[in-house]
């Protein structure tokens, strides 16, 4: 996972969240439990002279090279994302639009629209294929350490049954959400959102997937 801060002005984050809100929504995501998981909108990022594109895609060159877009979208999330990767088998079992071209290759790439304590993203240093089949795929060998408390308190939106795998998992990083910040990672390293459910807070972001050459 890589961060580069100070990207976007305030201006430009402001005009894709104004560019944003005129947009349809292209999908509802609800949780299990039947709540209202995320809201989704295309990202327009692959329409070339679109808002987005003029704001994001020189800068983004000059991040990480010339690069072809794969897939993603806008997303308001209501309720935080649990651990997975974005792969293309992940996308085809649970996000059914989003399936990229080009197999699971790739980086993702985060825009947060809002920024606040409550919002961070955790990466760990752990790369799959599928989190599918759930967490027998995910024993990690070393179990010598465990996340720290304060790791762990970012988790409470994992079953207590997750928390007992995902506490041997040895952590990469975690990127809190700054406007006018990119994030990137692989596609197959594990992450997932910290709960910001208390804060009674939705968090939008743009999210693309992308190769480079
Ligand atoms: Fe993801």
């Amino acid at each position: 996972m890589l961060i580069y801060d100070n990207i976007f002005s305030k201006d430009e984050i402001q005009r894709l969240i104004e560019f944003y809100k005129d947009q349809p929504t292209s999908n509802e995501r609800r949780h299990a439990n039947g709540k209202l998981q995320r809201v989704v909108k295309s990202t327009d990022y692959n329409i070339k002279d679109s808002v987005p594109y003029n704001i994001i895609h020189d800068k983004l060159e000059a991040l990480i090279g010339p690069h072809t877009f794969s897939g993603g979208h806008y997303v308001d999330s209501h309720l935080p994302y649990e651990l997975h990767v974005d792969t293309v088998k992940h996308f085809q079992s649970k996000e059914g639009v989003f399936v990229a071209s080009d197999g699971q290759t790739g980086y993702g790439v985060l825009i947060p629209l809002i920024e606040g304590p409550e919002f961070k993203t955790l990466f760990f240093d752990h790369y799959i294929d599928d989190l599918q089949f759930g967490w027998k795929t995910l024993h990690h060998e070393d179990r010598s350490n465990t996340l720290p408390d304060n790791v762990m308190s970012m988790l409470t939106h994992q079953t207590p049954e997750e928390l007992e795998e995902i506490k041997y998992l040895p952590l990469e990083g975690i990127a809190d959400w700054k406007l006018g910040r990119v994030v990137t990672w692989p596609r197959n390293q594990l992450h997932c959102s910290s709960d910001f459910r208390k804060s009674g807070l939705t968090k939008q972001a743009v999210v693309v997937w992308v190769t480079t050459d």
